[in-house]
């Protein structure tokens, strides 16, 4: 598997390695899966992707090198007079079946509004550099990416006669946080914001994650992440000793035979499995049927289900069967894994390298900006073996960035946007209580004019997708209570 393992965030707009989505926001946060160029490619004709002329580098007016960034348009609900929503692209390719359907559509409708969507630079199409070296990625960073936003925000205004309409911007995962940010910053350019599943606290070690995880499990059955936990620290143990490997080899259907030469070998394949567990519960009951969903019928009752199936054998047993489920899942033969071989596709800089769907540049933005390293460096959590040292090492192996450069720059993003203590008016914080990203997200209202929005029994980005009639009652009244924060602060 491509780089499997990049700990993304994405609200499903594009599978990546192993999972994600994202809305043109990409890389959501966990797993990269593979088939997102397919998918880019198929719905490419449905809206026309157009471009749009950036500067390399908003912060230096010497520097006059300019490249071109891909956004999508739909037309169809626009009324004269109406609002402008611009959706705002992140960790991955930007996803047209977001400019189809979804949440925010629905609400364009109501209102009027002319929809647009930018993908995020470095992901997808939107290529600044030649190339993703550690020296052109200097040029990736929100910062960069909400000027981005600003200057398309101007002159697609100016281009099209909308510079005294409403923007309101949107977006899911860490474009939710970016919406927040976009807001935030620059609040002549845009009216309102609504940002969901927003992690919007930078942390370099972000173990929460994974209690998340265990409250999820332990939700569906209270005994299955204590069967998860047995099952990952015999795994852990066997690991120790090479007799196992011929077994491990076997049950966990490797390609060949397991080597484990270093820690980072051993944490590299336990954060693996553990990506099974993690996935499911970022993306469960995900909307599926919508093309811009990352979720399969896999959820967390299915794997709570084998992992109580007693005739599978011991826990380690079921752990495996787990692992053989997703690989069936998403048709995958055997896993090939070693650290050295994610290496070497994470320290690829070719635009059509193994990472370049967003793992290499994703992976870069949390060493320079934001952390969230999902650690087992927690007791309240199922998994082991794969501690914060295991991803620190991570920034200094792909991009040479020290353990104390990464320290400073999560503290900078905080310093810089005010990560809880953000300040501002007209900004919704929607989040789903099962999703590990909450816990770093806004958990309440900090305003009246600031709310969150908390629904309680849902996924990462849930709110975004488009409604069906098997949704959650709360998660139907929270895209109400959006659409009625919206109606009104677009009267203000
Ligand atoms: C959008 O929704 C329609 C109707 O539910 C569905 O037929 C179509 O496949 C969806 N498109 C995408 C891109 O998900
Ligand atoms: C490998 O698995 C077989 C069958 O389950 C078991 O009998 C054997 O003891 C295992 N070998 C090791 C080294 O654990
Ligand atoms: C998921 O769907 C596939 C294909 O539709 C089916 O073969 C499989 O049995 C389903 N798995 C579960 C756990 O429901
Ligand atoms: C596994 O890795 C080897 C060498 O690294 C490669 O030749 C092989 O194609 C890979 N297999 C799969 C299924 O990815
Ligand atoms: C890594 O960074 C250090 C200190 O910033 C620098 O001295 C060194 O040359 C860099 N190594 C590489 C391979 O770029
Ligand atoms: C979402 O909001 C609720 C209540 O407002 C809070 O309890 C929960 O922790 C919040 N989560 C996030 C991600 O903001």
């Amino acid at each position: 598997m491509a780089s499997q393992r990049s700990g993304l965030l994405l609200c499903n707009l594009t599978l990546l390695v192993l999972f994600s989505v994202s809305v043109g926001a990409g890389g959501g946060f966990r797993g990269f899966r593979r088939f997102h160029q397919e998918q880019d490619t198929k719905q490419r004709a449905v809206f026309e992707q157009q471009w749009f002329t950036q500067k390399l580098d908003h912060f230096n007016g010497a520097d006059r090198r300019e490249w071109k960034q891909r956004y999508f348009v739909n037309e169809a609900f626009y009324k004269p007079g109406g609002p402008v929503f611009l959706m705002i692209g992140g960790e991955g390719p930007a996803n047209p079946a977001w400019m189809q359907n979804g949440s925010w559509l629905t609400y364009a409708q109501k209102l009027g509004a002319l929809c647009l969507m930018l993908e995020h630079r470095f992901y997808g199409e939107s290529h600044p550099t030649a190339d993703l070296s550690t020296d052109s990625l200097r040029f990736l960073s929100s910062r960069q990416a909400l000027a981005d936003l600003a200057h398309f925000r101007t002159v697609t205004a100016e281009a099209r006669g909308l510079a005294n309409r409403k923007w309101v911007a949107f977006g899911g995962s860490y474009p939710g946080s970016l919406a927040a940010w976009f807001r935030l910053k620059y609040p002549h350019l845009v009216h309102a914001s609504v940002a969901t599943s927003a992690p919007v606290h930078a942390t370099v070690n972000f173990p929460e994650y994974l209690e998340v995880v265990w409250r999820s499990l332990a939700s569906e059955n209270a005994e299955c992440p204590v069967l998860v936990q047995k099952a990952s620290s015999t795994l852990m143990e066997r690991l120790k000793d090479p007799k196992t490997y011929d077994n491990i080899t076997k049950d966990f259907n490797l390609c060949s035979k397991l080597q484990i030469q270093t820690e980072m070998d051993a944490a590299y394949f336990l954060e693996t499995m553990a990506g099974n567990f993690m996935d499911v519960v970022q993306y469960n009951e995900d909307n599926r049927g919508f093309e811009g969903a990352t979720g399969t019928n896999i959820t967390i009752k299915v794997l709570c289900g084998v992992m109580g199936d007693t005739s599978l054998g011991d826990p380690y047993a079921r752990y495996a069967a787990v692992a053989r489920l997703m690989m069936d899942t998403f048709s995958i033969k055997c896993l090939n894994i070693s650290y050295e071989s994610y290496l070497g596709e994470m320290t690829d800089t070719s635009w059509n390298g193994p990472a370049a769907g967003g793992g290499r540049q994703w992976v870069y933005q949390t060493c320079t900006e934001f952390g969230f390293y999902q650690s087992t460096d927690s007791p309240n959590q199922p998994f082991t073996g794969f501690p914060l040292v295991y991803h620190v090492k991570q920034c200094a192996d792909f991009y040479n960035v020290s353990a104390e450069q990464l320290a400073d720059a999560v503290a900078q993003t905080n310093e810089y946007y005010g990560g809880y203590n953000i300040r501002s008016t007209r900004i919704v914080l929607p989040n789903g209580s099962i999703d590990p990203w909450h816990a770093l997200g806004i958990t309440q209202d900090i305003t009246p004019d600031l709310p969150a929005v908390f629904i309680k029994g849902t996924a990462h980005c849930a709110n975004m997708y488009p409604a069906r009639s098997e949704d959650l009652p709360q998660l139907a009244l929270a895209r109400d209570h959006i659409f009625l924060l919206l109606q009104r602060w677009l009267k203000q």
